[in-house]
């Protein structure tokens, strides 16, 4: 899988690409992260990519040229799936997530000040918000992105890790505990401690959709469940404290 980020702040990927597993990653070879810092392709002699939005407003927005030029100067560009970072975007999701994890070279367009001239969007295929709220720049959306899809190419993490954890199949992670068994009066769940795999697996069932329930019940909505999740949610609405 191959990154290519287009930013005005290339420095601020120095420890994101050089520390844990997007490194091990990297010198595996199993992602490559290419920064462009799209500065370099500012036509005037200060070189300068931003300038005053026409009738006003605060601060200043990045121009469409240099942008343009730096995209079509990326190795590939053609065939490669381009990203705009924007809070006008469509959420990330873990589904979005999935889908831009098969792609096999992501060009992803970090933007700063107060955005983008509006023709920037003519040269992207989407683009992509990671919340309701307004950082200062594309740069962490942009590390956002990178980890949540690099973490679902092949080799870069456990693959067992990515089937359970929340939102893999619509619901929210069961809890999970670690040792010790007791801590400040708190113990472990029994039925954890006991060998027995399909208690288990019953009780995370139920915990997760209890959680998901308590939480997020909106995801229910979409989430694929069975008769029996069907039973275990009507016991979980009759619990006391729901
Ligand atoms: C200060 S923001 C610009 C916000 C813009 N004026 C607006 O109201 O939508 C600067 C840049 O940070 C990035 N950014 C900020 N918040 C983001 C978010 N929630 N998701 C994705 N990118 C974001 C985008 O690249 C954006 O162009």
């Amino acid at each position: 899988m191959k990154y290519t980020v287009l930013t005005l702040f290339p420095n601020m990927f120095k420890g994101f690409v050089d520390e844990s597993i997007i490194k091990r990653a990297i010198e595996a070879k199993l992602i490559d992260i290419d920064l462009v810092d799209f500065r370099a392709y500012s036509t005037n002699k200060h070189h300068t990519v931003d300038d005053y939005a026409y009738a006003g407003g605060a601060g200043m927005l990045i121009s469409v040229e240099p942008v343009h030029r730096a995209l079509i100067g990326v190795e590939g560009y053609k065939a490669a799936h381009k990203v705009l970072m924007s809070p006008s975007g469509t959420p990330l999701t873990q589904e979005k997530v999935k889908k831009l994890a098969s792609y096999k070279h992501l060009i992803i367009i970090c933007g700063h000040y107060e955005g983008f001239d509006e023709r920037v969007s003519n040269y992207v295929d989407e683009e992509i918000s990671i919340g309701d709220y307004i950082l200062m720049g594309g740069e962490i959306p942009t590390m956002a992105l990178i980890e949540a899809t690099s973490r679902l190419v092949d080799g870069v993490i456990n693959s067992d890790s990515t089937k359970e954890e929340s939102f893999s199949e619509g619901l929210l992670e069961y809890p999970q505990y670690t040792r010790p068994a007791s801590y400040d009066g708190v113990d472990v769940p029994e039925v954890l401690q006991n060998g027995d795999h399909k208690k288990i697996n019953e009780w995370r069932r139920y915990e997760a959709l209890k959680k998901t329930y308590q939480r997020r019940p909106e995801l229910l909505k979409e989430a694929h469940l069975s008769l029996k999740d069907y039973q275990m949610l009507e016991e979980i609405k009759h619990e006391k404290n729901n």
